[in-house]
């Protein structure tokens, strides 16, 4: 018997912009979308029967008899007894923080995320921001907004130092661009192991030894217990004035506020921020009118064309280990929220 997908899709949050009935396309899984990933696995299109739908339109009678759950969030109270046949919730985000803590996940259901699917659009946006803190581009667009004509000249970037806070698939993908160009990457991560891409790796305990040495930062961590609140004033206070710093994983690792006010003060140089708290963020945000910021819509890690192609894929090799009990690729580890 045919083993029961459901896929919750989402509506825009009321007050987003633009504000369809519609979800935003780049994220929508269609059943057009989704029958032309499972040609590629005849083998599975048998198997599985799947229901695809909007937010919670039909989330609780459609969960009764079904075994597997693809969405990027969902109803979490009373879980077990709402899907009492469900073993496996695939999260189509890279972070989960949304789902925190996670007392909600009913004993022996599993939670993948789509680890992996960034890498190839974080590893470009990243290569470009950091170049940008090089060229002086945030200082050259608030010069342009102040109609101030300064030729900011730069050399190529061979021989600077970059420190990547967060070495998985974000960082990972940056770091091994900005090898490639002759720059020295510090990788930090929880365990200190070694990386690709990276020339010497510390632990998340050492970062305050190596932030002096950064002439760049990026930041690309999940939202955990562990990261909030890594980059406070105090840590910021390390880095050289002319360094500059990026952030494409979660805002909460970054004093927003501090990070402004050494903009301000122009104790540091440049920054690219792409993540935040809140999304969007307010009118009133100071971080729209910062001098030397240049802030983006969280867009440095989805691809536009093939995110729902690529999370489909993954889910679809997955689907294949589920259907031969075999254990499933990136599972999330709940203590540790990624
Ligand atoms: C994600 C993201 O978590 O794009 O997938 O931020």
């Amino acid at each position: 018997m045919a083993i029961k997908v459901h896929i919750k899709n989402n509506r825009w949050a009321e007050g987003s912009f633009p504000n369809t009935p519609e979800g935003e396309e780049v994220f929508t899984i269609t059943r057009g979308r989704f029958e032309s990933a499972i040609a590629e696995f005849p083998d599975i299109a048998g198997a599985i029967d799947v229901f695809i739908d909007w937010d919670s339109d039909n989330f609780a009678a459609s969960m009764k008899d079904a075994e597997v759950l693809l969405t990027w969030n969902l109803p979490t109270e009373d879980l077990g007894a709402v899907a009492p046949k469900l073993k496996w919730i695939h999260c189509i985000g890279a972070g989960v923080e949304h789902l925190l803590p996670m007392d909600w996940l009913p004993d022996g259901v599993v939670l993948t995320n789509n680890k992996g699917v960034h890498a190839a659009k974080a590893g470009e946006f990243g290569l470009m921001s950091i170049l940008m803190l090089h060229c002086h581009m945030p200082a050259i667009v608030t010069n342009q907004r102040d109609r101030v004509y300064d030729s900011l000249y730069a050399s190529p970037i061979a021989g600077k130092t970059l420190v990547v806070i967060g070495t998985g698939t974000l960082g990972g993908s940056v770091a091994k661009k900005l090898q490639g160009l002759g720059v020295h990457v510090i990788g930090v991560n929880r365990h200190g192991k070694p990386v690709d891409g990276c020339d010497e790796i510390v632990t998340s305990g050492q970062l305050e030894e190596v932030l002096p040495r950064a002439d760049y930062l990026l930041c690309a961590t999940p939202d955990t217990p562990e990261t909030r609140g890594m980059l406070g004033r105090r840590q910021l206070d390390l880095m050289k004035p002319r360094a500059g710093l990026v952030n494409i994983g979660r805002q909460s690792i970054v004093d927003y506020d501090a990070l402004c006010d050494k903009l301000e003060e122009g104790s540091l140089a440049g920054a690219i921020v792409d993540v935040f708290d809140a999304e969007p963020i307010a009118a009133s945000s100071r971080l729209w009118n910062t001098k030397n910021l240049i802030l983006t819509p969280h867009v440095s890690a989805d691809d536009g064309d093939a995110y729902v192609p690529m999370t489909i894929d993954l889910f679809l090799r997955n689907m294949a280990l589920h259907l031969a009990g075999k254990p499933l690729l990136n599972p999330v580890r709940p203590e540790l929220g990624y």
